[in-house]
């Protein structure tokens, strides 16, 4: 079964976050920088009912599809290597994937994420 785990968070947290990942054995991500606000609309202040134009805040977003390493240890790692407690600390999104191409061996599903134990070609 694959996995899609998307990770919005604040751009000082990428190295932080890759690390964290790398240690439990994720093997691919993507990393977007990307727009975007939460309840706030992206502003820090205490909402004082007159701002309600929407700011887009820079954020990075990583997602990563995952199969042998669990969800639940990707969602933990995650939220610990990132979270300050502040909003604004981000949101990850989880979804259902219906399958992937190795597009090099044609390998689908499982098997195109899959380490394949081979020696990294330099
Ligand atoms: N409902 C949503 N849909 C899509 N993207 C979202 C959504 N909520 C948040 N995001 C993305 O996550 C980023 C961080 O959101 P943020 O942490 O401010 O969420 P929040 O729900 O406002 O929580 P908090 O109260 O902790 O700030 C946003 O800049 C945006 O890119
Ligand atoms: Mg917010």
């Amino acid at each position: 079964m694959l996995t899609k785990v998307e990770i919005i968070t604040r751009s000082n947290k990428l190295e932080p976050l890759k690390k964290a990942l790398n240690d439990i054995g994720v093997l691919g991500m993507t990393v977007s920088q990307v727009f975007g606000c939460g309840i706030q609309r992206g502003h820090t202040e205490v909402y004082r009912g007159r701002e309600y134009d929407i700011n887009l805040v820079p954020k990075i977003k990583l997602e990563t599809v995952v199969c042998e390493v669990p969800v639940e240890k990707v969602l933990e790692v995650a939220q610990k290597a990132v979270r300050t407690g502040q909003p604004g600390d981000g949101k990850i999104f989880v979804y259902q994937l219906s399958d992937a191409v190795r597009i090099r061996t044609g390998d689908r599903g499982d098997q195109a994420v899959m380490d394949t134990g081979e020696e990294p070609k330099r």
